[in-house]
């Protein structure tokens, strides 16, 4: 769904977002989509409904949760000032894929914030999602909707796939178009600010709008981000980044006749394939790559390939963001996501 508008002409929807406003009042969980990935959404005042959104995933207490707001002057009202800097930010790039990491006032939520003095702020793009802000009328605290140590949704299916035994409302918004997780930005530490998870808005876009490259780096203690962990955003397959040279070995050992290895690259493949291999080509526009990125993760996994292999990606704009994911999941292959 593409649309900035929630297409109001469509009554099932329609009805299932009331109905999911239902749910959420009554402190249970929706799964909710973004333009970035899927969400797990829960009223994001309710501690009992927070209590079940870290018991549905299995994450760790201590791991924060986004708040996801209607707009500019909702979020406002959840952090004691984010300054010159988070005013720009917040007016150049929302509704959209950024998350601001801002002081918290007393109200929020110590589970929310992971026990931090710190709340993620988000207003998201998704016309759903901000449909179902406006009627629900309160923000909701939202997690990618996969439960901990997998790959983040970006289908409704990949959704219920994840809590088969749940009863869970799903609100189906269609494939995500971004396809990787917000870019977060903390603000909350005096003298800077810095990027804690890229994303499809780039540091040069960021800068850009703040009109100046920080001076000086944030002081004090960087507040904990569980997606910086090592480990993270894995498939079951291994994921491999290699350069052209050891490509062209890996494919010279490859002997066996059922294919156990994806390799993911943009030009076309070699006129040679050894029957071990299956070769994907991928869009030269990054975007385009990020958008599909976990659901070639998750159907690499279904066919059962024991290895996904991806050349080097570039190290600025959204190819960083799509390195820094891939990095995790080479690191963490099996490993645990948010
Ligand atoms: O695109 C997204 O950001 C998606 C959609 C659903 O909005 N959400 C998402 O949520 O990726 P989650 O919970 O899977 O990852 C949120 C990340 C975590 O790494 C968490 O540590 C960090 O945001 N985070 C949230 N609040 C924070 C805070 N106060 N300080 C530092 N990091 C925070
Ligand atoms: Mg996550």
């Amino acid at each position: 769904m593409s649309s900035a508008e929630f297409p109001h002409s469509d009554p099932v929807l329609s009805a299932e977002i009331d109905r999911a406003v239902r749910v959420l009042a009554a402190g249970g969980l929706v799964g909710m989509p973004t333009e970035t990935v899927y969400g797990l959404a829960a009223d994001a005042t309710n501690p009992e409904a927070i209590a079940r959104v870290f018991a549905t995933k299995g994450r760790p207490a201590d791991h924060p949760l986004i708040v996801h707001c209607l707009d500019r002057e909702q979020a406002r009202g959840w952090t004691t000032g984010w300054g010159p800097w988070g005013e720009r930010l917040a007016a150049t790039f929302w509704p959209g894929p950024l998350t601001l990491v801002v002081a918290a006032t007393d109200q929020v939520l110590p589970a929310v914030t992971g026990f931090q003095p710190t709340v993620g702020l988000r207003v998201p793009a998704h016309p759903v999602a901000r449909e179902l802000l406006r009627r629900f009328g309160k923000p909701l605290a939202a997690p990618s909707a996969n439960r901990f140590g997998r790959v983040s949704p970006t289908t409704a299916a990949h959704v219920r796939d994840e809590f088969p035994d749940r009863d869970l409302l799903v609100l189906d918004g269609g494939p995500c178009e971004v396809g990787i997780e917000s870019t977060i930005v903390d603000l909350s530490r005096p003298g800077g600010m810095s990027i804690l998870r890229p994303g499809v808005i780039t540091a040069e876009q960021l800068f850009a709008a703040i009109g100046c490259w920080p001076e000086l780096p944030p002081v004090g203690p960087a507040p904990r981000v569980a997606g910086s962990l090592a480990a993270h955003y894995a498939p079951t397959a291994r994921v491999l980044i290699l350069s052209d040279a050891s490509l062209a070995e890996l494919l010279a050992q490859q002997t066996g006749d059922s294919p156990t290895t994806l390799v993911c690259l943009r030009q076309a493949p070699p006129a040679n394939t050894p029957p071990g291999v299956r070769f994907l080509q991928l869009p030269d526009e990054p975007k385009l790559v990020a958008a599909r990125l976990y659901a070639l993760f998750r159907l690499a996994d279904e066919d059962g390939f024991q290895r996904i292999v991806f050349g080097m990606p570039g190290d600025s704009g959204v190819e960083a963001a799509i390195g820094d994911r891939l990095r995790r999941a080479a690191t963490g292959s099996g490993g645990r996501a948010d």
